[in-house]
């Protein structure tokens, strides 16, 4: 087994949910339990806590790590966080949550024990699936094959800003044939940079392979049904805290926090965000680009 996973901001967020024995919360990406975990430590039996996870794999992990912890208290269920108030209504129908955890993207099990969906443009044997759930149809194969250059090209412009996108592109529909793991992709990505960028850049391939993931998981709508939703099924005074990692999926979240405020919804509780403390970042690199919001519902 890989290493776990290493919860990222994880003092910062449970403060930020300011979490009471009794209380309602959801965590909405279970991931490896790092943030479930702790919330549950903190919570009474009259408490509740929910962890959702779209990968059922992330689940089966938890349900075997943390056996020791199995609680009536900690409902673990696989869905989609983009309908979080459906789970919660249906989960429990007579409260609404004090609080709401979502701590978007990959897990570092997920990239390194990818169980063969390609996530990791390190992982060269794997094929191009990156579907967090299987319930979700097309593959980043489906998407190299059935978009045109230019499609695809906008697509490794606008979810991976890679400003090598249409060079990539290029490469990438003239040898459509060839490709069928992560090697035969991330080897054309590399050949389509050009020289000077391939000598500070060991690894041209992160923007393409991100752009790829977002698109196939529609990461950024599951984002914004999820902020939504969320806040809708919060009750008054409740907390969603958000933890992102790249300026995509913060934009939506900040935005979505900043319309709150100014129409009187809701309020930040800190006047920008969060982020890991140089020891954190020493400690865990991949916290590295995390940033924490809160929005309190008013
Ligand atoms: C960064 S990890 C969470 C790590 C977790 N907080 C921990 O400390 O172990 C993100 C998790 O959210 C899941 N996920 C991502 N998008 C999701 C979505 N839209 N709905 C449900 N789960 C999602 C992923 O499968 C992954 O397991």
């Amino acid at each position: 087994m890989d290493k776990i996973h290493i919860p990222v901001l994880l003092n910062e967020s449970l403060d930020s949910l300011s979490i009471t024995p009794d209380g309602f919360y959801i965590d909405g990406t279970l991931g490896d339990g790092g943030h479930s975990i702790e919330i549950l430590k903190k919570l009474s039996p009259n408490g509740l806590l929910i962890s959702i996870d779209q990968d059922q794999y992330a689940i089966d992990f938890v349900l075997e790590y943390y056996q020791q912890y199995e609680a009536a208290n900690w409902i673990i269920t696989k869905s989609n966080f983009a309908d979080i108030d459906r789970i919660a209504c249906n989960l429990s129908p007579k409260r609404n949550p004090d609080g709401i955890l979502l701590d978007i993207g990959l897990s570092s099990r997920q990239l390194e024990e990818s169980h063969e969906r390609g996530f990791s443009y390190q992982k060269e044997d794997e094929p191009l699936d990156m579907r967090m759930s299987n319930e979700l149809g097309v593959t980043a194969k489906d998407l190299l094959i059935a978009l045109s250059e230019k499609e695809l090209s906008q697509l490794f412009w606008k979810y991976g800003e890679e400003k090598y996108s249409k060079r990539i592109s290029k490469e990438i529909k003239e040898n459509i044939s060839n490709i069928n793991t992560v090697g035969d992709l991330t080897r054309l990505i590399y050949k389509a940079v050009p020289a000077a960028d391939k000598s500070i850049n060991k690894n041209p391939s992160r923007r393409v392979f991100q752009a790829l993931r977002i698109v196939v998981n529609d990461e950024l709508g599951s984002l914004e049904k999820g902020l939504d939703n969320s806040f809708k099924v919060l009750k008054q005074n409740g907390r969603l805290s958000v933890i992102t990692f790249h300026s995509l999926e913060d934009r939506i979240v900040k935005n979505y926090f900043i319309d709150k405020s100014r129409s009187g919804e809701g309020r930040m509780l800190f006047q920008k965000y969060i982020a890991p403390t140089d020891d954190e970042k020493r400690r865990n690199p991949r916290s590295a680009s995390a940033k924490l919001r809160t929005l309190i519902k008013n």
